[in-house]
């Protein structure tokens, strides 16, 4: 029999505190713990090397390992790694060594036993040298065989690995969990544990559980001496496991690096990559310390999920009256970003997760997508929490509230706060320097009733806004005037046609080009454009007359949106509508002020530097650095001669 893991001299673990036990045993054998996985290996990783483990529940037979069941090394930054890398090269007298590198697999770890083939015994890890007897329940999972597959197997093989659950599968449980009124599970980990501690092996039958097989813990007869290879093997004898990456120190970075832009699409958590030397000679050679082998490592990712407080719970109304919960959290960094705000959707999700006040949640922020509330951890809510309850009257306005929408349309300062918002956003009229804070000291002050007041806006009214310099109330002003003449479907879009967002709206301009066209066109004309639903919307909304003065207004104060084609043809009077253009050089036959009036009259936003969001430069002679640049930015260079050709004044 050959062993891969040295079996410890004596247990040298220090006395720990009773808090620290506590932990333990709720990560390692409970399934409800008091702090978070990040929190906890934090805590771990602070406290001198000691062995990590728990005892072993009542319910279940103890085994004992026949080899312990160790735990791995962590590293979190990069000199951790290169740490372990020179104490490898010391121990091997070389600095050539080939590491397998694979994923971390964030679930329970367990050992299963094969004889003559056949699955004989499965355990827990328990505390490293007694775990759980789970073979039972180990038989419910589809991809652990009975049999090992073929003909040629080891006579006694013992596999460690991983059980865990897929993020679909574990969602799916926890929808079925609440709608049975059942506490649901904090996270994937979590679910895996408990649910492969069903005293009842027909309940773990029910949870959707997964194995992958990671190492070798005992062989007898053939079986290769590569770990890479001895996962292969594994895999041929139908006993999942991790894909291998053969790399050198630098090619563990990069591994890192791609499993962590990756970690999200892989269906399943994994919290890090482990490193192996995958040389079993080697590993031998290096050995294990009572706690760890010695030449692995665990390089752990930064956490996607932390555990915060809510400090309260806000509602915001949005442009259409819609009443949005909002989570203020103590703000904690969570998957590279702090956080302190999260939307709690509707008052339905809200109802469904029951999150109050003075809870302690989990935050999970997943590459780029944005952080959500993703459970409550009961064991942690304050006693007498009452449930949170939805007003039934708008907090801005007072008024009505009906289907969670405040009834009060733009008579409602909240609405009109992100009425204007939407209007001078990108997708929109693509107004700088107008965001919520300007947006709500304009509704305030009464400066702005409604979209016709932006453009009567004096330099002085913008320049009494707090924290408005003079410059800015300036650049404020050129940009509410620049927005004179954007294409026809952002102005659509704009506007606040209820269902008419950007999609929409291109449509629109596409068809009908000209916004009278749109006013004037019948329900059955928009109905082949946007379908029957919006053009029943945009039919209401200018049937309004409201609504119709307001257009009227936009277009006594300048507005002039046309539909611009997509293909534009360069000799186009539309080229410049909404583009960015700088002008630079000497001009012979026109002054720079005629210029600018010229371009400003076609449409364009005439700016002073060249960036990268510079559509156009229209050079003269001696034109300088401006001209280099915008060269060396790919940006297109147009002649004053060419303007007037094309477009002839
Ligand atoms: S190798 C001798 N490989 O992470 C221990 N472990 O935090 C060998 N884990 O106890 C472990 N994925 O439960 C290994 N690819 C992987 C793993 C992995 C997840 C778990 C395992 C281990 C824990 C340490």
């Amino acid at each position: 029999m050959t062993s891969d893991l040295k079996t410890p001299v004596a247990n040298d673990s220090i006395p720990t505190d009773p808090q620290i036990e506590r932990y333990q045993h709720q990560y390692h054998s409970l399934d409800a713990p008091e702090i978070s996985d990040a929190e906890y290996d934090r805590l771990i990783a602070s406290l001198p090397q000691q062995s990590v483990g728990a005892s072993p529940l009542g319910h279940f037979g103890k085994i004992q390992h026949n080899v312990p069941m160790l735990s791995l090394q962590n590293a979190f930054t990069k000199e951790d790694v290169l740490a372990f890398h020179k104490r490898i090269c010391h121990d091997l007298g070389t600095t050539n060594v080939e590491y397998a590198v694979e994923p971390k697999y964030d679930g329970v770890a367990v050992s299963l036993l094969y004889q003559g083939g056949e699955l004989v015994r499965a355990s827990t890890r328990g505390d490293g040298l007694f775990g759980e007897d789970v073979t039972e329940n180990i038989r419910t999972i589809p991809s652990v065989p009975q049999r090992l597959l073929g003909e040629k197997y080891p006579d006694l093989l013992e596999v460690r690995g991983e059980v865990y659950m897929t993020r679909a599968g574990f969602d799916d449980f926890n929808l079925r969990a609440i709608a049975n009124g059942d506490k649901p599970f904090v996270n994937p980990r979590n679910a895996a544990a408990g649910s492969l501690r069903q005293v009842d092996p027909k309940e773990t039958a029910n949870r959707p559980l997964e194995m992958i097989g990671y190492v070798v813990a005992q062989v007898q007869g053939d079986f290769p001496s590569l770990h890479s290879e001895r996962m292969k093997a594994l895999a041929i004898l139908g006993l999942p496991a991790p894909p291998q990456a053969l790399v050198t120190i630098d090619g563990v970075f990069q591994y890192y690096q791609e499993m962590q832009d990756h970690r999200t699409t892989l269906g399943f958590d994994i919290d890090g990559i482990v490193i192996k030397v995958n040389s079993i000679h080697f590993q031998d050679q290096i050995g294990s310390t009572n706690h760890a082998p010695r030449w692995a490592l665990s390089y752990k990712f930064t956490p996607q999920e932390e555990w915060t407080t809510v400090e309260g719970i806000d509602i915001q109304v949005g442009r259409f009256g819609t009443l949005t919960p909002v989570a203020k959290l103590k703000p904690v960094f969570v998957g590279g970003t702090t956080v302190s705000s999260v939307t709690l959707h509707n008052e339905a999700r809200l109802k469904e997760k029951d999150i109050r006040l003075g809870d302690t949640v989990v935050v999970r922020r997943a590459g780029e997508v944005v952080p959500q509330i993703t459970a409550v951890v009961m064991v942690r809510r304050p006693e007498g929490s009452a449930p949170f309850v939805f007003p039934t009257q708008c907090p801005s306005c007072s008024g009505e509230v009906r289907s969670n929408k405040c009834t009060a349309g733009l008579a409602c300062p909240a609405q009109r706060v992100a009425a204007i918002q939407h209007f001078a956003s990108r997708s929109a009229m693509g107004i700088d320097g107008l965001g919520a804070a300007v947006a709500e000291q304009l509704v305030k002050g009464n400066l702005v009733r409604s979209f016709p007041d932006l453009y009567r806006l004096t330099l002085e009214q913008v320049e009494g806004l707090e924290g408005m310099a003079e410059k800015s109330a300036q650049n404020l002003l050129d940009s509410i005037a620049l927005s004179k003449s954007v294409p026809l479907s952002k102005l659509l879009n704009a506007i606040g046609i209820p269902r008419v967002g950007k999609s929409a709206a291109n449509d629109l301009a596409e068809h009908f080009s000209s916004l009278e066209a749109v006013m004037c066109a019948t329900k059955e004309d928009l109905k082949k454009v946007v379908g029957s639903v919006v053009s029943h919307e945009v039919v209401e909304f200018f049937a309004q007359s409201h609504n119709q003065e307001m257009v009227r207004q936009l277009q006594n104060l300048g507005i002039r949106c046309f539909h611009v084609a997509s293909q534009a043809p360069e000799n186009s009077l539309h080229i410049f509508l909404g583009k960015k253009v700088v002008i630079t050089g000497k001009f012979s036959s026109m002054t720079r002020a005629e210029i600018k009036e010229k371009l400003t009259a076609l449409g364009a936003r005439v700016v002073d530097n060249v960036s990268k969001k510079t559509d156009y430069v229209v050079a003269g002679q001696d034109p300088g650095v401006k001209l280099e640049k915008a060269k060396s930015l790919g940006i297109p260079t147009i002649s004053i001669e060419e303007i007037l050709v094309k477009n002839p004044v």
